[in-house]
């Protein structure tokens, strides 16, 4: 394991974990841990990296909706990283949640098993989602359901009003990261949770090198995807020590994935369709061709054991502190 000193000059000074907590990853314990490999650029070369346009939102929101019956069957181990964060929450008694980009209701329905939701508010600029959100949620009359149709940055929470606030693989959707993570810590009640997961920088190395092999080359907008789309961990330790949150944990798992091109096609296409086939600036039948190619070249660069790549998650855990 690779650790690296960190804190905010208050508080939190820990080592970022490399593996899910509780499982062998401490400094005495190393059973379990995975070796971080550095796979062309990461976070620690923090000047590649950059917010996603404000301009793209409209048309992420667009592709969210176009994806959102197919989204839970292309992107399952998205969920399986919602549990782990769910179950990493410290206890406590709470009943009022906030779910920033909630999707299909993954994250506020894994809350529910563990703490006693009563009310849940889902924020999510996609109809589609957001409809997928309050029929899931029919299944559970005790939790009162609030929907907003809003972006992170347009929400309508009132402070100090949550108990248990969660972004799961959303906020590298979110043009300012900051703000969004400064909403969040701002709608927590005393003794209130924030529990964040995203995709981390790093990941889906491997689908840009197939992309950048193909000629004519791709729009250098989608290669751009990989740097933007991406979360690393420091700006989220930095978004986080910009509140006035207790860091409790921060942690990475990597994971070498080998599966089948069309999975990684299907998961590509449930999340990012609109941001590649509808590029602003290019003609869509000439996007649908760069697309054809990539799907070659990733099927080209498959081998016995599926394609091969990596998937980088970043976990953090923070608490409002209780007042008096
Ligand atoms: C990959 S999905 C994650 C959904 C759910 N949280 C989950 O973990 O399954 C990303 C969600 O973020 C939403 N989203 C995109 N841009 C957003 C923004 N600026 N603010 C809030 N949500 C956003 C999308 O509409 C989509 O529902």
């Amino acid at each position: 394991m690779r650790g690296r000193s960190h804190g905010c000059g208050r508080g939190f000074r820990g080592r970022y974990r490399y593996g899910p907590p509780g499982v062998g990853c401490g400094e005495d314990d190393p059973v379990g841990c995975r070796a971080v490999w550095r796979i062309g650029v990461t976070d620690t070369d923090p000047g590649v990296y950059r917010d996603p346009p404000a301009a793209l939102v409209p048309i992420v929101a667009a592709g969210f909706d176009a994806s959102a019956e197919e989204y839970e069957d292309a992107v399952l181990a998205n969920l399986r990283g919602i549990v782990r964060l769910v179950a990493a929450l410290p206890d406590g008694e709470h009943t009022r949640l906030l779910d920033v980009g909630c999707g299909t209701g993954w994250a506020t329905l894994a809350a529910a098993k563990r703490f006693s939701i009563h009310e849940a508010i889902g924020v999510d600029p996609s109809h589609e989602m957001l409809e997928e959100f309050r029929h899931k949620l029919t299944a559970h009359p005790e939790i009162a359901v609030e929907i907003e149709d809003a972006t992170a940055a347009g929400m309508q929470v009132e402070p100090a009003s949550v108990d248990l606030a969660l972004s799961t693989m959303t906020l590298h959707w979110i043009p300012d990261r900051k703000g969004a993570v400064a909403a969040m810590a701002r709608a927590l009640r005393p003794g209130g949770l924030l529990g964040l997961l995203a995709p981390a920088a790093g990941s889906d190395h491997a689908l840009y090198e197939a992309m950048r092999s193909i000629d004519p080359p791709v729009p250098p907008e989608w290669l751009e995807v990989e740097h933007r789309f991406y979360v690393p961990e420091q700006e989220l330790e930095d978004a986080l020590c910009r509140t006035d949150l207790e860091i409790i944990d921060i942690w990475v798992e990597e994971r070498r994935r080998h599966v089948p091109p069309e999975q990684l096609i299907a998961r590509v296409l449930a999340v990012g369709h609109d941001v590649l086939l509808k590029t602003p600036g290019y003609d869509e039948n000439e996007l649908a061709d760069r697309w054809d190619d990539t799907v070659a070249a990733l099927k080209a660069a498959t081998g016995p054991r599926g394609f091969e790549y990596t998937f980088r998650k970043v976990f953090a855990v923070a608490r409002r502190a209780r007042s008096g």
